[in-house]
């Protein structure tokens, strides 16, 4: 026999002991290790062979049976041992089941996904449910039933992508500008007592900069039963800010204007960077007050529009911005970072 004739022999035997020993169940294996690791056995014979060549060859053949033996045992072993037999195969690449892993990078969730998870285990705490609208919407939810009416000036005030495309009424599509959409959907497809939020994305035509994009983030809030009040809302705004920044956070309502709300409210909320204490801060440019959002006790118009009577039915409503409690959250000044995805800054956050 030639050496390369005896290698082709091994690499024979190996072969249909590794296609034998996949065919079998553990019942066989002893009848199957005897045939090829016995005595007599067909690998035990192949190498006693070996004896037959010179020195030199007889070591190089030699380390390429030992080396076959080896994978064969290995494999044997595996069947016969279940899991433990890990052990058998611990020189073999990938058999140590007790090793570490590959460190694989793991990926971290959005600030603003993070934030959206912190306020609504906020608004869960305190019984409100969470509602779905959509984005793309028809100028009556998102305008006309909010009081805003045909060319009112109040439309100016959220410049509006409008699609090509035309709602049932005949008027142009649009995308929101405002989460307040999910107060008309909600007051129309279900029954007070509501007690409702909704996180999501919104659109205005706004040019970008670093506190503006075309497309951010707000959640909406609202509370209709009989007799709710603005201290209701006095204090469930007090409540998630605080759930938010911690109790010491001040909270303060300064009227302002919102079509859909009477009396309207823009809510500040003191200064998380400077606490008040600095002239120069750039978050709350000295004032020591953030504006975060609108509120306000819902408008007779939006009850009337959406069915109810608003003598007997009421309720509060408020929207802020997420970006906003987000860059207060985790410290950003510039909105844009929360878009544009440099790992360098997500890193540390
Ligand atoms: N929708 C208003 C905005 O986007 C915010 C708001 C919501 C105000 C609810 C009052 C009540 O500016």
């Amino acid at each position: 026999m030639t050496p390369a004739q005896w290698k082709e022999k091994l690499f024979l035997v190996r072969d249909s002991f590794f296609s034998s020993l996949a065919g079998i169940q553990t019942g066989g294996l002893e009848a199957l290790e005897l045939l090829y690791f016995g005595r007599k056995g067909d690998l035990s014979l192949l190498l006693r062979d070996l004896k037959d060549f010179p020195l030199e060859e007889r070591k190089a053949l030699g380390a390429l049976g030992n080396e076959v033996k080896g994978a064969m045992a290995a494999k044997l072993a595996e069947k016969k041992g279940g899991p433990g037999a890990g052990k058998a195969d611990i020189k073999t690449p990938f058999s140590d089941l007790t090793m570490a892993g590959y460190p694989f990078p793991k990926g971290s969730l959005h600030p603003l996904t993070v934030t959206i998870n912190r306020l609504t285990e906020a608004f869960i705490k305190l019984g409100f449910s969470m509602a779905d609208a959509s984005l793309i919407e028809e100028d009556y939810y998102n305008f006309e039933a909010l009081n805003f009416p045909p060319d009112h000036p109040a439309r100016e005030m959220q410049d509006t992508f409008y699609l090509d495309l035309k709602d049932p009424s005949g008027k142009d599509l649009l995308l929101r500008t405002h989460t307040s959409t999910v107060e008309i959907h909600t007051l129309k497809d279900r029954r007070p007592p509501l007690r409702v939020f909704h996180p999501g994305r919104v659109f205005r035509c706004e040019a970008v900069d670093a506190s503006h994009s075309f497309a951010f983030h707000q959640i909406e809030g609202f509370y209709v039963d009989k007799n709710v009040s603005m201290a209701d809302l006095r204090w469930t705004v007090d409540a998630f800010i605080k759930d938010l920044f911690g109790s010491s956070v001040a909270v303060r309502f300064m009227p302002s204007y919102f079509p859909f709300v009477e009396p309207g409210a823009e809510v500040e909320m003191s200064c998380v960077f400077c606490k008040g204490h600095s002239g120069k801060c750039p978050v709350c440019k000295g004032s020591g007050w953030i504006e975060v959002l609108g509120a306000g006790i819902l408008h007779p118009n939006v009850m009337r529009a959406t069915g109810y009577e608003p003598r007997q039915w009421g309720g509060f409503a408020f929207g802020a911005g997420i970006e906003r409690f987000a860059m207060l959250l985790f410290g950003i000044s510039d909105m844009r970072v929360f878009y544009e995805n440099d790992l360098r800054i997500l890193k540390q956050l």
